[in-house]
């Protein structure tokens, strides 16, 4: 059964890949590769045994999806391909309401007009914003974004869920991701940030690696157990594998009646950034370089899942740990040359 994957080329998509092809699924990825790399291919490839079906292209291009549609029976879509760095959506909005927005709105219409009947969306818990309330639900009110990117995720579930309640053989899936870290227990694949990374995983790791001086630790002066945020880390491959769940719900389900679901993909704890150095310590049984610094602009205080609907009703839950997600993201650091 051929499922396109858009991003597929990227961190989540790449993994995503592999679990889908265990799953006994054929990929085909569309990609720009606007925040990826083509090697990624390779390490797929090595992992899998299979060179991936891939063409270079933006989902905005309705004539190369058209061909795509045309060329291969595809059952579902799973939708990565989104621009993603908050700070970069706050100085730059336009690109990502052209990435994130109407790419999805080109890609849908494209898919009514083959009949694609199935649709998983890349979606995050920055919909929750600050909660009052943790451990979030998928209930839990959606705050007004904190910025731009968090927006575009907002308004495509928006879109989706319109989407579906028009048409009668369509339906969809948001998953709202957490904080995905890790890599690949093969270190053939994993997270390959552009230069300074944003997020606090890979910034730890380069650090490890001697190729940062220090990390800086962004707030100690929040109302938590250590003073510093609170997340909910998942392995990327706990992550990937609930993408295999939810399009084997919406293309294998017979009585599946639910036209539009959002599920929390997460592992249902939280972590401290203190907690995490001191996980990562653990592994490299190294003293780890980090400073006190003032808090950053846009972060919440405390965000993790209570992911018992993603468990009761797509079957799946994490499997792995923080500190193996942080061998598993160490590994690949250390793989990389
Ligand atoms: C985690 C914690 C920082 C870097 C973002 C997006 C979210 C999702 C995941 C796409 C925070 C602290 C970080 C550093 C630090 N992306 N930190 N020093 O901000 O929770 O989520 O990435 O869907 O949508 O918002 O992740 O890894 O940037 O930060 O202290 O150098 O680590 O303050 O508390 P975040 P993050």
């Amino acid at each position: 059964m051929n499922i396109l994957v858009t991003g597929g080329a990227g961190f989540i998509g790449s993994h995503t890949i592999v679990e889908l092809y265990h799953a006994g699924y054929n990929s085909i990825i569309i990609d720009n590769f606007s925040n990826s790399e083509p090697t990624v291919l390779d390490g797929i490839e090595k992992i899998i045994g299979v060179k991936p079906v891939i063409f270079n292209g933006d989902c905005n291009d309705a004539d190369l999806l058209s061909t795509l549609f045309n060329k291969y029976d595809i059952k579902g879509v799973i939708h990565f391909a989104a621009s993603k760095a908050v700070g970069e959506s706050v100085a730059n909005p336009l690109k990502y309401y052209h990435n994130n927005v109407s790419a999805t709105v080109t890609l849908l219409s494209v898919m009514l007009k083959f009949s694609i009947p199935s649709l998983v969306f890349s979606s995050s818990c920055t919909v929750y914003g600050e909660p009052d309330l943790l451990p979030v639900t998928e209930d839990t009110p959606i705050k007004v974004a904190s910025s731009p990117y968090g927006n575009t995720k907002q308004i495509c579930e928006e879109i989706i869920r319109d989407t579906v309640a028009a048409e009668n053989n369509f339906k969809a899936i948001s998953l709202r991701y957490f904080n995905p870290i890790g890599a690949h227990e093969s270190a053939l694949i994993g997270e390959l940030p552009k230069g300074t990374p944003s997020n606090l995983v890979p910034f730890i790791t380069q650090v490890g690696a001697g190729l940062r001086p220090e990390l800086q630790v962004f707030g100690n002066d929040y109302n938590t157990v250590d003073g510093t945020c609170v997340r909910d880390y998942i392995h990327v491959v706990d992550l990937a594998k609930a993408h295999v769940a939810a399009i084997n719900l919406l293309v294998k389900s017979e009585n599946n009646n639910q036209k539009y679901r959002v599920y929390n993909i997460g592992t249902g704890n939280g972590n401290t950034v203190l907690e995490v150095i001191k996980t990562f310590e653990g592994i490299t049984e190294k003293p780890f370089n980090y400073k006190i610094m003032p808090r950053r602009e846009g972060d919440v205080t405390a965000v993790y899942a209570d992911v018992s609907l993603s468990e009761k009703e797509l079957g799946w839950k994490t499997e792995k740990s923080l500190k193996e997600a942080l061998v598993d993201a160490w590994r690949w650091q250390l793989s990389l040359k």
